[in-house]
């Protein structure tokens, strides 16, 4: 693995996920540097590895699409960039909750429901996961924030508002840009009390299919052995890095 700027540095590191590095930021704790790594997992850990420059892809797009939706009104993390791999953002208190948008059926929706990968929704669909991977991040509802202690319902309400507002500016973005934003995970967090988006938006946490040939720009490139993964990721990054 490449190593990262911090840790030449020597900064400590905070957690080390799937496929991100925290390390913390000197003399600020309330700020974070988040490394992204080539490593690449698919069904929750069971499918392992590399997509290469995938970090630097995924940092860049990111970076890109934070600012994007700064411009469009919404709040995040996100601070600055630090290096090819490396953001700087806040440290947010996490709500432990995935959202996913889905505004075309695809993956589990499409099984769940029993109808074909792509169709298109007539309206947007959110659902929440309980952010567990022990549990394999099972599906929850608002009831189990509250019964289970998982955080405040209002902050899990407002997410799910800027969720479905971020959905507007995305999908927009991509549909200009020849791609159709199938769905996609946010994570939230709060900061003094107010909500913010946090960790990544990137192909391995959206699904994106080309608008005319309907070929996947993503990591179910990864997951389903397609082949052209590094090309989709750098399709995403040649879009993203216009912003
Ligand atoms: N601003 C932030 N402040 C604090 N924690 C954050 C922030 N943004 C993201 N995180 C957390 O940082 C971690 C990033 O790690 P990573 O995405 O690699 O792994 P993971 O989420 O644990 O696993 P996976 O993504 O495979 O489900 C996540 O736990 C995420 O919730
Ligand atoms: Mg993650």
């Amino acid at each position: 693995m490449k190593k990262s700027v911090a840790e030449e540095r020597g900064l400590k590191k905070i957690y080390e996920g799937k496929a991100k590095i925290l390390y913390e930021y000197p003399g600020d704790e309330g700020k974070l540097i988040t490394y992204f790594k080539d490593d690449a997992t698919a069904f929750n850990g069971q499918k392992r590895g590399i997509i290469m420059n995938k970090g630097e892809y995924n940092n860049a797009i990111s970076a890109s699409l934070f600012k994007l939706l700064k411009n469009n009104g919404i709040e995040s993390h996100f601070i600055d960039k630090l290096s090819d791999r490396e953001m700087l953002t806040n440290h947010l208190k996490m709500l432990p909750v995935e959202f996913v948008v889905r505004n075309t059926a695809a993956g589990s929706l499409a099984k769940k429901m029993g109808v074909e990968e792509g169709v298109k929704l007539p309206y947007p669909v959110v659902e929440l996961y309980f952010k567990s991977d022990e549990l394999g991040d099972p599906m929850i509802n608002e009831t189990y924030i509250r019964a289970f202690d998982l955080g405040e319902v209002k902050d899990v309400e407002e997410a799910k508002n800027i969720a479905l507002k971020i959905n507007e500016i995305l999908r927009d973005f991509f549909d200009k840009n020849g791609l159709l934003l199938v769905d996609y995970k946010l994570e939230f967090g709060t900061l003094s009390g107010k909500v913010l988006l946090a960790d990544e938006i990137t192909p391995d946490t959206m699904r994106l299919w080309d608008k005319v040939t309907l070929e996947k720009v993503d990591k179910d490139r990864f997951r389903r052995d397609l082949g052209g993964i590094e090309e989709a990721y750098k399709r995403v990054y040649d879009i993203t890095s216009k912003i």
